[in-house]
């Protein structure tokens, strides 16, 4: 190892680390894998103790803690509630226009069961799938935390994601409840969610009961028989602050999330109580070195894994005091970030690399002008860093005191699989190693491990607890997506490329099926094709990424018209509109581009490996498979 390609982590920080020789736990972590996990499992709370860590019998679907029961609200809040922590404060939580809401322990414990209660009034039952359609106020995780708490699961749709989006994730899940809110605030105005959860339902028609809290107090349309406000509901008698906790199944349903895949139709992946809780509290714990003092902000929304995992339910585990802040970083000024780590004494900043580069634009002095040296550790999640980012948040915001936890991982695999400790000597750009009990390795087509620093697939060679268990209704696809490209060596295929290097340090380079990482959010091209095509003047669309400065990626399309139409300036806007109208802004396409035909395989599939290459000026490599 020569010395200064590594960033060292302060003494301070190192001396009191949880974690302090990693690489002997590791070692140990990957020699016994089940008594690894069975110690971090004896830490939470169970109604009744595991019979089996690991069982793998029905490959590729597996089961950690099979036999055990608990649920994951026994360890987020009930075990709290015999301590001390339960004054202490687990939400402080911030709106854009600067109103501020904090809730203790017990504050979160009386609201969580009330909406529970509420829930079980509108006839919610243990196995339901409840949609989350909301912005980030308080009322998301505690909506969360409520289904969790008798037993239905939660399929929490962000609140950026639009009609067909939500409509698709609905049916999918085949939900009786929606649980809105009139709308949020975002960059002073507002975003009007409950019109698009109305017009999602009229297209989606399996909800029964649609809960709908005030948030911004703005005009809603409401139907008689569907639509209850949350407060009206809060203030029956049903409503009530106590709720026991459902005795749940290690391998029962915690929630499902949708994600993007190769085709159009997003994918909900199965979650659950026993392994996913064990799972993401060791992680959050070793990795961001979790103390009662702390003050934590996972800038995520909880519309995301990372919203789900390191935002709501591990730090609460961990019992932890958590930051939550409903807009946008930049609104009104570009230090309103800078300026809440200051007024709250936060200790730890958790965000993306997309978040990282668009205030890094705004210069040094919004940040230097506000006392950061509450903070600690710092952690980037999403894509892969630019060293550039790296070493602005590292040095402007961190003070060059706080290493930066570049954390890889996938909605599919519930926590960080990848990632620094505190102690680990960093190279900006680099997720580092593997968390414990994960084996990680770069390979070849044929799965044979490939020379260091060489570019080849990310596979991981064993399923980890907190990994998804399978596609909701589908779990052919779960085995076919994930576990049969090395199917003989028993690989999980995260989808992405990567490397390793001489030091063992994993380099992820990017993804390599047909997902696109806009602003480090997840969307298939097939997505943005789909709502093309939806528009009457579309025949045939494809969706590529190119490289962006900000954004990491940003879409750009190509669009056959059909018969009698012409392509205009227009015409291109409202196109870009209509994906942002259907999809969410996020998956608001750059450029959209008129063509007389598309490239395609003689089986008849679009080759956008070909559109991207010319798109860049680059060889599109073999095309012996193109169509003339
Ligand atoms: O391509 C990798 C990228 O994000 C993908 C997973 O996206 P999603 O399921 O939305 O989860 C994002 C939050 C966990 C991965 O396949 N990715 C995530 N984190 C990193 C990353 N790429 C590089 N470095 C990271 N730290």
């Amino acid at each position: 190892m020569s010395d200064e390609k590594f960033y060292y982590p302060p003494q301070h920080i190192i001396d009191n680390a949880h974690v302090q020789d990693y690489d002997a736990l590791y070692k140990h972590s990957i020699e016994n894998r089940e008594e690894f996990w069975a110690a971090e499992a004896e830490k939470l709370e169970w109604y009744k103790k595991w019979d089996s860590v690991f069982d793998y019998s029905r490959k590729p679907f597996f089961e950690w803690f099979s036999g055990g029961q608990t649920n994951i609200v026994l360890n987020a809040i009930d075990r709290h509630l015999q301590t001390w922590r339960l004054n202490k404060l687990a939400i402080i939580w911030e709106g854009e226009p600067g109103d501020v809401r904090t809730l203790s322990y017990h504050a979160l414990n009386r609201e969580v069961c009330k909406f529970a209660n509420i829930l079980k009034g509108m006839g919610v039952r243990k196995g339901d799938i409840v949609t989350i359609y909301m912005p980030q106020i308080p009322e998301l995780p505690i909506a969360m935390l409520a289904c969790a708490k008798i037993g239905a699961a939660h399929s929490v749709v962000y609140g950026g994601f639009s009609v067909e989006a939500l409509a698709a994730r609905i049916e999918d899940a085949r939900s009786r409840v929606l649980v809105t809110a009139d709308g949020g605030w975002r960059r002073g105005k507002v975003t009007d969610l409950k019109s698009i959860a109305n017009e999602a339902m009229r297209r989606s028609p399996t909800i029964e009961v649609c809960i709908t809290v005030k948030r911004t107090g703005h005009d809603v349309v409401m139907e008689n028989d569907r639509d209850f406000w949350y407060h009206d509901l809060a203030a029956l008698p049903i409503a009530s602050a106590k709720c026991d906790t459902e005795v749940m199944n290690s391998e029962d349903m915690l929630f499902i999330l949708y994600t993007s895949g190769t085709t159009g139709k997003p994918k909900g992946l199965v979650h659950t109580h026993g392994g996913y809780s064990v799972y993401t509290s060791t992680t959050h714990r070793y990795v961001f070195d979790i103390k009662d003092e702390d003050r934590y902000w996972c800038a995520a929304d909880p519309g995301w894994i990372t919203g789900h995992s390191y935002l709501v339910y591990a730090p609460l585990i961990n019992g932890s005091t958590i930051m939550m802040y409903e807009g946008a970083p930049n609104h009104p000024y570009p230090n309103r970030w800078w300026q809440m780590i200051e007024k709250y004494g936060i200790t730890i900043l958790y965000t993306s690399p997309t978040a990282i580069r668009g205030l890094m634009r705004f210069g040094d002095n919004w940040v230097k002008r506000h006392d950061l040296t509450t903070l600690r550790l710092l952690g980037s999640v999403g894509e892969p860093i630019n060293p550039e980012a790296w070493r602005w948040y590292h040095k402007v915001v961190g003070g060059e005191r706080c290493p930066i936890m570049d954390t890889w991982w996938q909605t599919e695999t519930g926590g960080f699989m990848i990632t620094p400790l505190p102690i680990t000597p960093l190279k900006p750009g680099s997720a580092t190693r593997p968390f414990f009990g994960n084996e990680v390795k770069v390979v070849d087509e044929h799965g044979v491990d490939v020379p260091a620093n060489e570019e080849g697939k990310l596979v991981i060679t064993h399923p980890s607890p907190g990994m998804a268990r399978t596609i909701l209704g589908d779990p052919e696809r779960w085995a076919t997506t994930y576990w049969s490209d090395f199917a003989k060596q028993g690989y999980y295929t995260a989808g992405d490329s990567a490397r390793i290097d001489e030091d063992g340090y994993v380099w992820v380079i990017g993804r390599l099926d047909d997902v696109i990482k806009v602003s480090g959010y997840r969307l298939g091209t097939a997505e943005v094709e789909s709502a093309l095509v939806s528009h009457p003047t579309v025949a045939e669309a494809a969706a590529i990424a190119l490289p962006h400065e900000l954004k990491g990626n940003a879409i750009h399309c190509y669009v056959l018209l059909r018969n009698n139409i012409t392509g205009s300036r227009e015409l291109e806007e409202q196109l870009k509109e209509h994906v942002a109208k259907e999809i969410g802004p996020i998956a608001k396409p750059d450029a959209v581009n008129f063509v007389d035909a598309l490239p395609k395989t003689r089986s008849g599939k679009i080759m956008r490996r070909v559109l991207k290459a010319r798109a860049q000026g680059l060889d599109a490599g073999d095309i012996s498979t193109l169509e003339e």
